[in-house]
């Protein structure tokens, strides 16, 4: 039986940078060229033949799942992105209801862009909505406005895709719980089958964490964030969201499959400046910046700037690590006769499920999802 691998292109562009991210990405003034459209004709030629790299080490394999995340993917013309898909297919074997998620800006996607990746085989939109408040966007430094996002949706639909998610950040300074309750009910008011809420993370060397540091922002509370969370997950649960990893929630079928690859160990390349993969216990990851990843690409070497080669206790703790954040939970006999014994005091503390660690399974409960990151410490010691 042929193999199973994931694709994740990276597309490193944004039309600006938000005052919160650290990503990999490059805005064209940054990069000293106004236009993304040159650009990106070679950064695509590179990466197609990244592609072919990797079909020369892999050999046959069937493709579940393809994210083309950033950066903004929206930003490059629908055309270039075509030619990646076209590629996968080219050199390896789509699965038949295969997996294409597009990750969009709400104010860098039109309706032929939809129109457009759409017939080139997308299946998912994953739109970053963040918050629906004016004050919240403008700290977060974001260019559109929440009616934007209202706007790409239906245009996501009317394009015909069956998946669309948002994702929303909680806890920028400023924000009340208020300001969150009506992103959240924004959201829910939208017609999408998934939602991802992350809390904010305040990243070294951002515009953001240079502000904090000056005083001129201040975050909320930490005990805040918890309740943030548990808003989130009490109004998605009302409104038939499900949460299936700690961040993530959908409706039946919604669940975002290129995701439950990273969680459950299965293999990924990931294409492009920056991008990391995993495969049969060797994670690696490329170049950063888009120029030097084409350049060794141009040279006909291989991008990857470094790489690990993980253990079997590397495994099985990232195995903890990943799997105790999803609903499906941990099967005891993964786990150690320590491991247990150390959950069994976050089960007598209201921390895990006891239905589930009666059937034999660790998964979290409500509020231990809220210490997901305390108890895995205790657990992978
Ligand atoms: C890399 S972005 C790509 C999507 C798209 N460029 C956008 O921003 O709309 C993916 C998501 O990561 C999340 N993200 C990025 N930086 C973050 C941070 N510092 N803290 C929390 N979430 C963050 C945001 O929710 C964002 O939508
Ligand atoms: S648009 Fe997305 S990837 Fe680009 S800077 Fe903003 S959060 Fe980061």
């Amino acid at each position: 039986m042929s193999q199973r691998l994931s694709f994740y292109i990276h597309i490193p562009y944004c039309a600006k940078r938000c005052g919160y991210c650290d990503f990999n990405t490059y805005t064209p003034s940054e990069l000293k060229s106004g236009d993304l459209d040159s650009l990106s004709d070679p950064y695509i030629d590179s990466a197609l033949k990244e592609i072919e790299m990797a079909a020369k080490e892999v050999g046959s394999a069937i493709v579940p799942t393809i994210f083309f995340g950033g950066g903004t993917p929206s930003l490059l013309p629908a055309a270039q992105l075509a030619r990646i898909i076209d590629e996968i297919r080219r050199r390896f074997t789509l699965e038949k209801d295969i997996e294409i998620t597009i990750e969009v800006n709400p104010d860098s996607v039109s309706k032929e862009f939809l129109d457009e990746i759409k017939s080139a085989g997308a299946t998912r939109v994953s739109m970053g909505m963040q918050s629906a408040v004016i004050s919240v966007l403008k700290v977060l430094d974001r260019t559109h406005n929440p009616e934007s996002v209202g706007d790409a949706v239906a245009m996501a639909r009317t394009a015909g895709f069956k998946h669309v998610s948002v994702d929303l950040i909680y806890g920028s300074p400023g924000e009340t719980i208020d300001d969150w309750r009506r992103s959240l009910e924004y959201a829910l008011a939208l017609d999408i089958d998934h939602i991802s809420a992350y809390a904010l993370i305040v990243e070294k060397g951002t515009k953001l964490a240079a502000q904090i540091s000056r005083g001129e922002l201040t975050m909320p509370p930490d005990d805040q964030s918890a309740d943030k969370y548990l808003l989130a997950d009490q109004l998605f649960e009302a409104a038939g969201f499900s949460w299936y990893e700690l961040s993530n929630w959908s409706k039946p079928g919604g669940q975002c499959r290129h995701n439950i690859a990273y969680w459950d160990g299965s293999y990924w390349w990931g294409v492009g400046a920056g991008a990391h993969s995993y495969l049969s216990g060797k994670r690696w990851w490329n170049v950063k910046h888009p120029s030097s990843y084409q350049e060794k690409i141009s040279h006909g070497q291989s991008p990857e700037l470094s790489h690990e080669i993980l253990t079997p206790e590397n495994l099985s703790d990232e195995f903890i690590m990943l799997q105790i954040r999803r609903r499906e939970g941990i099967l005891h006999n993964r786990l150690n006769p320590s491991q247990i014994h150390r959950a069994e005091e976050f089960l007598s503390s209201g921390f895990l499920d006891i239905e589930s660690w009666q059937d034999m399974r660790l998964v979290l409960s409500r509020s231990g999802r809220l210490i997901a990151d305390k108890i895995v410490r205790e657990l992978v010691l």
